[in-house]
């Protein structure tokens, strides 16, 4: 028996969730828009993602701030009319949005 499957918890099929895109709640994304991106992605729905709101991702000042895992693709100063781009290009199409990726994290060289 694994440890996965000896746990208490109920096991989330791999197939499941295998992906969550994080959306910024906190202060300044919210501010910045970050309900109406989140609420863009929910209008969204893709099988295998799940889609949550997030606390502060540490990068105040330069969100809406929406980070996709276990991809850990970051995309910075999102905007709601941009997430259906980010929907069909990266969450359907495995392909990363290049003129949306948060630079910090991306440098200009991935950013092709
Ligand atoms: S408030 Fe969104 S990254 Fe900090």
């Amino acid at each position: 028996m694994s440890a996965v499957s000896s746990s208490n918890s109920l096991p989330v099929p791999e197939s499941e969730y295998s992906r969550c895109v994080r959306v910024c709640q906190n202060r300044t994304c919210r501010k910045a828009g970050a309900k109406s991106v989140l609420e863009a992605f929910q209008a969204h729905p893709v099988s295998g993602v799940n889609v949550t709101a997030s606390s502060c991702l540490g990068q105040c000042g330069n969100g809406p701030m929406v980070l996709v895992v276990p991809d850990m693709v970051w995309y910075s100063g999102v905007q709601a009319h941009e997430v259906p781009l980010v929907v069909e290009q990266h969450l359907r199409k495995n392909q990363r949005v290049a003129k949306m990726l948060y630079a910090r994290f991306h440098p200009k060289e991935e950013n092709n």
